[in-house]
């Protein structure tokens, strides 16, 4: 007994009190302290605690760290069974090795064995040097468990320190990536190895800190104040998420009462050229304060996020007018793309709220592959099998029609409201092209574009139709929206639908 004390006294160590107070300075936790406020109190079981690395070369012939550097177990999050991993960077700066690979390999196992969420608190120096091609090996491991998780299990990960290298491969994998202001990194090579190679001065911030992957990059999905907050907003996501791919999604208690929402009448300004904040539309039309949105910062001209709807999560996919008037663009189909592919994974029903005036037109756009982003856009909405319904407030033009979850490509629902404009492009730019030659040949140029912008958009302008059609269920009030939505996701509630058998699709990636 007493030398079962002493060595579980050893691992709480971790790398010594001094590097346990160095990792305090920056205002960082241990991998410990991380451990125990995700997981519910006392509930946390460490699996391979005395776990120690086998290598013994450049000085490690003389070191112990029970543990490899790394915590690794399972727990309950409010209650449901979760597995992580943490890494701890007080020993040997986190860094990977073959046992400490091993551990996190064994917990990916048990977490898809289990149906079960993973997280990953990564904090590590990479692979650890003394062991060269062990390590990488190790590294291999864990992005071959990661991918086969891949759409059974919800995968997150927390960068709560350095991650360099081929060590952001494993986050990389995964569903979510979440960052700390000024402790977090992440880039394939450091900012030494930048300016040798191209010259280029950057800081580590600049090159790979929570600022810019949120913004620039698109790589972290959320970026947060400091480590309790992350783990906190980790705990939030998960409550709208299944626990694996064949769980249903979380269902809270729901009353229904007066489901009316008066203010979405007058959201839509008089102009269609205005913008107005889709945020707005979404707060209004989901349960109060549900909505949870990801990526906030990244390609902010579509909005997308969990939210509850009656008591159920559900996903949201919305145009957002207020930023580059809604346009879809290359990061903004890449941010869309894969969060419906996320959701259709893991049973999460989509509402799509749509306002937007085609693809974005420039070189820029045509030669960095907008058409190969945005078709990603659209296959992961073609292949989408969970309830999905669309809701156009206002613009939708061109390609882009097609592309936001219309019924062609197998949406279940489709409503617009009064203030719809479903056309190939907007009046004016229509007339112009049609009318081409009545214009120039007018006396007066300017009214006869006029006029004819004014017949185009008579015949077009309005959801009526599409409606004509059935490309479009219903024209519907604003202030409906929501009682019809909750009726429409619990008619969909039991939707089974396949798609064709085969090994699986080509998305364009
Ligand atoms: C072994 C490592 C280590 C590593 C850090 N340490 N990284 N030990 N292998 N990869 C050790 C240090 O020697 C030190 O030990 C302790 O961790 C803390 O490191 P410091 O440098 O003192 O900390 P800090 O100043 O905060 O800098 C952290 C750091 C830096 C930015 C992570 O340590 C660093 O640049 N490390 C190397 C990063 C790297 O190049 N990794 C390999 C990437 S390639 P002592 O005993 O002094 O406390 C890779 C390939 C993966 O990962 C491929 C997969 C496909």
């Amino acid at each position: 007994m007493e030398r079962l004390q002493n060595l579980r006294e050893e691992a709480q160590q971790g790398g010594g009190a001094k590097r346990i107070e160095a990792q305090h300075a920056k205002g960082k936790l241990t991998a410990r302290e991380r451990i125990e406020l995700l997981f519910d109190p006392g509930s946390f079981e460490e699996l391979g605690q005395m776990v120690t690395h086998r290598s013994t070369l450049f000085g490690l012939e003389n070191q112990r760290y029970l543990g490899d550097g790394v915590v690794t177990g399972y727990g309950r999050i409010e209650g449901r069974t979760v597995y992580a991993y943490a890494q701890d960077f007080t020993v040997l700066g986190g860094s990977l090795a073959e046992a400490h690979a091993e551990k996190i390999c064994r917990i990916l196992d048990l977490a898809v064995q289990n149906g079960c969420p993973v997280i990953g608190l990564n904090d590590s120096g990479g692979a650890r040097i003394q062991e060269g091609v062990v390590s990488l090996g190790g590294y291999a491991d864990i992005f071959y468990r990661n991918t086969r998780a891949s759409g059974v299990i919800p995968q997150l990960s927390l960068i709560l320190g350095p991650c360099a290298g081929g060590a952001v491969y494993s986050p990389a994998l995964t569903d979510f990536i979440g960052m700390v202001e000024g402790s977090s990194y992440m880039f394939v090579t450091g900012p030494n190895v930048v300016k040798t190679v191209t010259h280029e001065e950057v800081s580590s911030e600049d090159l790979g800190g929570a600022s810019a992957h949120a913004t620039k990059s698109g790589v972290t999905h959320f970026t947060y104040a400091n480590e309790r907050a992350a783990i906190e907003g980790y705990k939030n996501l998960l409550r709208y998420l299944p626990q694996n791919c064949e769980d249903g999604v979380p269902n809270l208690d729901y009353t229904p009462s007066d489901e009316a929402r008066p203010r979405l009448d007058t959201i839509i300004p008089a102009s269609a050229q205005q913008p107005y904040d889709m945020c707005e539309v979404i707060e209004d039309l989901v349960d109060a304060e549900s909505f949870f949105e990801v990526h906030a910062a990244f390609a902010e001209n579509i909005v997308v996020g969990f939210a509850r709807l009656a008591g159920r999560s559900i996903g949201v996919v919305a145009n957002q007018p207020a930023y580059l008037a809604g346009v879809l663009d290359i990061h903004a189909s890449t941010k869309a793309g894969r969060f419906v592919r996320f959701c259709d994974a893991f049973n999460i029903p989509l509402l799509v709220l749509e306002d937007v005036p085609g693809f974005l037109p420039g070189t820029d756009q045509e030669w960095n592959g907008i058409i190969t982003h945005g078709a990603k856009l659209l296959y992961a909405f073609a292949e989408a099998t969970v309830p999905r319904i669309t809701v156009i407030t206002r613009k939708a033009y061109g390609g882009a029609y097609d592309v936001m979850n219309s019924k062609h490509i197998g949406a279940d629902m489709n409503y617009a409201w009064p203030t719809a404009e479903i056309a190939v492009m907007g009046a004016k730019g229509a007339a112009e092209i049609i009318f081409k030659k009545d214009i120039l040949e007018a006396s007066n140029p300017a009214a006869m574009w006029a006029e004819k912008e004014a017949e185009y958009a008579e015949a077009f302008a309005h959801p009526y139709r599409a409606a004509a059609r059935g490309y479009v269920d219903e024209v519907i009030a604003p202030h409906q929206t929501r009682e019809k939505l909750i009726r429409a996701f619990a008619m969909l509630e039991n939707k089974v639908a396949h798609n064709p058998k085969r090994k699986h699709g080509n998305i364009p990636l």
